[in-house]
């Protein structure tokens, strides 16, 4: 069997998962999922609290609790060591840690867009650090990043959220291209509208929103698939697709002016 073949998972079955965003939203349900699915998750986030009480109500045993902060190499270094040491090496890692704060060009705050870059794309970089060198030497895995279909093209309203997520987006490119035939399989989810504490700062209407438990559904299904973008729902994709190969003159009048929200 090739090394590639090795990585196309038929079930979760006894899968070690590092969940990172584990939490709450999107990330808890993954969780509540994934266990019912017989996957072994190793969670983390921030809040231990929350993480323990989610281990409590997980279906099945050998999960395990890893506070982190992806802000912090160290921090993520030592979660990565303890999971380890407690459950051996991860057969996946889904890095869904995410901030958000509505912010416009208008009202520009420097600290909020960086703790939110910080967040949702250099964290990545953190968790990368020691889990690519763990999975080329095994010459498998499976790296799962969070991207947002927010990502895709510039939005109004969306200074430091909008430019983490494509930086987020295009780092999953990357890591595919470098990653092809080493065994290691890459996959970048991209969720349009889910209802969150996340999404619940927004004032305007959101298209196509989403319950965490039908994000979670899709994710796991794409999980499972070939594709490398996970991207739904369907129609908003569609329609942020369209608006990226839009001509730069249409879209750029259509979009502009839209009254800040904050
Ligand atoms: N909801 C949407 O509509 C939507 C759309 C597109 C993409 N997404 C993405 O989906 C992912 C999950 O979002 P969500 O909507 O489920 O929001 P959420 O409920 O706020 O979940 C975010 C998770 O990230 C964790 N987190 C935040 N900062 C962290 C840090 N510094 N270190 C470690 N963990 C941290 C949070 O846990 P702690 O507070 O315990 O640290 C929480 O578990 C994010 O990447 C988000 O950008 C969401």
């Amino acid at each position: 069997m090739g090394v590639v073949a090795r990585t196309k998972y038929m079930s979760f079955t006894n899968q070690h998962i590092w969940l990172i965003g584990a939490s709450t939203g999107i990330g808890a349900q993954l969780a509540r999922d994934l266990a019912v699915a017989g996957a072994k998750l190793s969670l983390s986030s921030r809040d231990q609290t929350k993480l323990e009480a989610l281990k409590s109500e997980l279906k099945g045993d050998g999960h395990g609790v890893y506070p982190l902060d992806v802000t912090q190499q160290t921090s993520v270094d030592v979660a990565w060591v303890a999971l380890n040491k407690a459950h051996g090496m991860p057969d996946m890692v889904i890095y869904n840690a995410g901030a958000y704060e509505p912010m416009s060009a208008t009202r520009y705050d420097a600290d909020t867009a960086i703790m939110v870059a910080d967040t949702n794309f250099m964290g990545a970089f953190r968790v990368l650090e020691p889990v690519l060198p763990a999975f080329m030497a095994r010459c498998q895995g499976h790296i799962v990043l969070t991207g947002s279909l927010a990502g895709m093209k510039g939005l109004p309203n969306a200074i430091g959220y909008g430019a983490s997520k494509a930086g987020i987006i295009h780092l999953a490119e990357n890591l595919r291209l470098d990653l092809a035939g080493s065994g290691i399989k890459v996959q970048l989810v991209n969720p349009g509208f889910v209802k969150t504490r996340l999404t619940d700062k927004n004032e305007f209407n959101m298209p196509f929103l989403l319950t965490p438990e039908d994000a979670s559904a899709r994710i796991m299904k794409g999980l499972l698939s070939d594709r490398f973008e996970i991207n739904f729902p369907k129609r908003l994709t569609v329609l942020i697709k369209a608006l990226r190969y839009m001509p730069d003159r249409l879209y750029y009048k259509l979009l502009r002016n839209k009254p800040a929200k904050n």
